[in-house]
């Protein structure tokens, strides 16, 4: 397998561009998908908008002290597109790479290494009117945005993680549509899944071509699927959806192939030399890790198939989501025994209990710290037999705009009162600082 890790392990935490700067029109940017879907009555819980959220883009010095305290040796977070970008191509916006110099500058002097991710599903609505992610000319208007945000940023930043979960992008956006752009075909589902694939690809090329010391990578959500009933049919299914959310991804990227079982679906969009210009190589792998998903036979539904919540009596988290760290280990095992795998980030994992500020004027939160700790202990349960990790990232930093449900779900390790932007830590805050100080490596 692996060989052992030859730089620190690192301790971090992650966040997304929509999910906590607010400010969506100051400084030249303008909307992005995730703006106009939520602005659309009923698409998010409560009709929520990140038009505000943590006004991190105003407060980022005060979240850097946060992550100061914490000891933090890491932070993801991703770049907004639409700021780097107003028309999605071409003029770069200079007060928008101000903010993300800023940060970077904050970051650096506190000691604190950016890994950062160029998308993270807030794609300028201006290229979605032009079919965002189904047209294929993607590719290069990606490349064109990550060579532009790298260049002026990459004599600081090393490691660049070109897309965030691009299951999820292609899947809740293009084929359940409750996250943005909110559309429901399956010919635009199969196009946006192998046109993330080739604006990744053409992305990694030009980058390395610039400057080979970069660090690149990409981010997969990955989790495996389980017949949710027992039955056959469920269990076909699951297979189905473990090509389709993982095998889609994993395999052009890893093995130049996609599985063979889906190919039907995507060959109307690959292109002669595509899964070639697919398969390029990464520096690192970084993987975001939730739950096993429940998968039940469905005919009606668009790709025959439901994810539905784990059987009663599991343990599991206020989203419904399985607790079980064991699994985490199997899949960290399975990816590095399937592939050729370069090292591994965990870049997201973390959970949603619903928190209670106590009469004290902390949050206690117990549930958050066993399931962080299990999931630790799992991952160096991998680590152990093997498996090359090199860092781990909680989700998240705060409680922010968790995407369709709005902020009713809070993954922070500090709390954040939307109505007074007060950050208050939370107990598994303090927890996570002794971990760290206690094992680092
Ligand atoms: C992941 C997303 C992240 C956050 C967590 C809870 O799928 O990448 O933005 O919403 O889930």
């Amino acid at each position: 397998m692996s060989t052992p890790p030859l730089q620190p392990f690192l301790w971090g935490t992650a966040t997304a561009s929509y999910q906590i700067e607010g400010a969506v029109s100051e400084d030249g940017r303008t909307p992005s998908i995730w703006d106009t879907f939520s602005h659309t009555p009923h698409k998010v819980e409560r009709s929520e908008t990140g038009d505000i959220a943590c006004d991190h883009y105003h407060r980022h010095r005060e979240d850097i002290e946060l992550m100061r305290g914490l000891g933090v040796q890491a932070y993801r977070f991703s770049i907004a597109w639409p700021r780097i970008l107003p028309e999605g191509k071409g003029k770069g916006n200079a007060r928008g790479f101000d903010f993300y110099n800023r940060l970077v500058d904050d970051l650096l002097a506190a000691g604190i290494t950016p890994f950062v991710t160029l998308f993270h599903w807030d794609l300028p609505q201006t290229l979605q009117n032009q079919g965002g992610f189904t047209n294929r000319d993607i590719a290069g208007w990606f490349t064109d945005y990550a060579v532009k945000t790298i260049q002026s940023l990459g004599d600081r930043v090393t490691n660049w993680i070109m897309l965030n979960e691009p299951s999820v992008f292609a899947f809740l956006g293009h084929a359940t549509g409750v996250h943005a752009p909110g559309i429901t075909d399956l010919q635009a589902f199969f196009a946006t899944t192998h046109h993330l694939n080739l604006a990744q690809g053409a992305a990694l090329q030009a980058l390395r071509s610039i400057n080979a010391s970069w660090k690149l990578g990409t981010t997969l959500n990955i989790h495996r699927g389980v017949s949710a009933d027992g039955s056959e049919t469920s269990a076909i299914m699951a297979e189905k959806h473990n090509d389709l959310w993982n095998g889609c991804f994993l395999g052009p990227l890893l093995s130049g192939a996609y599985p063979a079982r889906v190919l039907h679906g995507l060959e109307p969009y690959i292109h002669e030399g595509d899964l070639k210009l697919i398969h390029q190589p990464i520096d690192f792998l970084g993987i975001n890790h939730y739950f096993r998903a429940y998968i039940q036979s469905k005919p009606s539904a668009l790709i025959g198939y439901e994810q539905v919540p784990p059987p009663s009596g599991l343990p599991r988290t206020s989203f419904e989501w399985e607790i079980n760290p064991g699994e985490f280990r199997d899949v960290l095992l399975e990816i590095s025994q399937r592939y050729e795998c370069p090292p591994i980030y965990v870049t997201e994992n973390g959970a949603y209990f619903d928190d209670v500020l106590s009469v004290d004027g902390k949050v206690h939160d117990p549930n958050r710290i066993a399931f962080l700790d299990g999931y630790i202990k799992a991952m160096q349960e991998a680590r152990g037999r093997g498996v090359d990790i090199r860092g781990y990232f909680v989700w998240s930093l705060l409680d922010n705009f968790e995407w369709a449900s709005g902020y009713r779900p809070t993954f922070g390790l500090v709390k954040v009162d939307f109505k007074t932007q007060r950050r208050i830590p939370k107990d598994s805050y303090f927890w996570y600082r002794d971990h760290i100080r206690q094992h680092a490596e």
